[in-house]
């Protein structure tokens, strides 16, 4: 007898960045995201009665390279979903974003993950702490990656207590409440591959990085303005601003990489040849922007009335810095969606 449930979660990038936590993975600053919709992941989960044994497949081949990273996310939601530890969980995976591309998988597939947990946990009538299903998938997604949290909601999503966000919370991410300019709920992001390697740093060693960083209280304070200042720009549909205040984020996120001991150069010379060429087509009139992740590969921000001559400028000016020329063409996206409602096998 076992149990059979499967979801699929988008990625998310953040304009607005997480950069710094406290245990138990609570973040020292709010952050703002959208969330994507080609790069996700699918998982299927099947549970037997037994003793918490884990098995992972990635792309329909056994991982166990993957089990401890799972093993650390089951020991993070132990306490609310004791249960859990009465089955054991195969588990397979698969990104619709090539694993080599650099982008990291984690937000999607750890609230794949999570979500997968809080159905069989409804299915089984377990207790579900959180007020909906939804926001408990964020809690546990939270527990096993910070930014996975905020892959649970399509749109625009924020995380971490805010005062100008009435209701923003440290533990789940909520869907951003304020009115959004429909040039913003379809905005695009085109993901240059510029380094398609191993990270540099870990997103756990780069969070440690801000514990005595000297810039850290001057950087929660900022991230704090930054998602206020997003408000107005965000209602009101000014891509101008909404671009330069999202580069603006971007460079703060990298400048304190390298202002961090030990220090970090994420970026390559050709994020850098990127960043300018791109800065120079806002100066001639071409609605494009960045916003950066924590490596060398560009986000390329633009809203959909400009996509024929993005997509053009991106072909003919920027993808021959890419690794073989690779990109992924992404947008604004609606959020997760179960792909097999929790099903009793015989
Ligand atoms: O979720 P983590 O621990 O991988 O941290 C993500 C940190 C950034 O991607 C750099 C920023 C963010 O808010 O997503």
């Amino acid at each position: 007898m076992s149990f059979h449930t499967a979801w699929q979660s988008p990625s998310n990038i953040a304009l607005v960045k997480y950069w710094g936590k406290t245990h138990p993975q609570l973040p020292t600053n709010p952050s703002l995201s959208m969330t994507l919709d080609a790069c996700r992941t699918e998982t299927s989960v099947e549970i037997i009665p037994g003793g918490g044994k884990l098995q992972v497949w990635v792309d329909g081949v056994d991982t166990p390279s993957f089990v401890p990273k799972v093993a650390a996310f089951f020991k993070a939601i132990a306490e609310r979903h004791p249960w859990t530890a009465h089955f054991d969980w195969r588990i397979q995976t698969h990104n619709t974003f090539p694993h080599s591309s650099g982008i990291a998988s984690s937000a999607s597939g750890m609230s794949a993950l999570a979500l997968c947990v809080v159905s069989l946990a409804r299915e089984f009538q377990e207790r579900i702490p959180a007020k909906d299903d939804l926001r408990e998938a964020s809690v546990l997604a939270r527990l096993g990656s910070g930014s996975a949290s905020r892959s649970v909601y399509g749109g625009w999503v924020v995380w971490g207590r805010t005062p100008s966000v009435p209701g923003s919370n440290q533990e789940w991410a909520h869907p951003y409440p304020d009115a959004i300019d429909p040039v913003f709920s379809d905005f695009r992001d085109t993901v240059l591959l510029v380094d398609v390697g191993q990270k540099a740093v870990s997103s756990t060693v780069g969070h440690g990085l801000m514990n005595g960083h000297p810039f850290a209280e001057a950087r929660f304070a900022t991230a704090h303005d930054n998602l206020a200042a997003f408000q107005p720009i965000l209602s009101s549909g000014d891509v101008g601003s909404f671009l330069a205040l999202a580069e603006r984020e971007a460079l703060m996120l990298h400048g304190l990489m390298m202002a961090s001991n030990p220090p970090f150069v994420l970026m390559k010379p050709e994020t850098l040849a990127i960043l300018e060429k791109i800065q120079n087509a806002r100066r001639d009139g071409l609605e494009v922007g960045f916003t950066l992740d924590a490596g060398a590969n560009v986000h390329v921000l633009y809203p959909a009335r400009a996509e024929q001559t993005v997509r053009e400028f991106v072909t003919t000016s920027l993808s021959t810095h890419c690794k073989d020329g690779a990109c992924i063409h992404d947008r604004v996206g609606t959020g997760p969606q179960q792909l097999t409602k929790p099903k009793l096998l015989l």
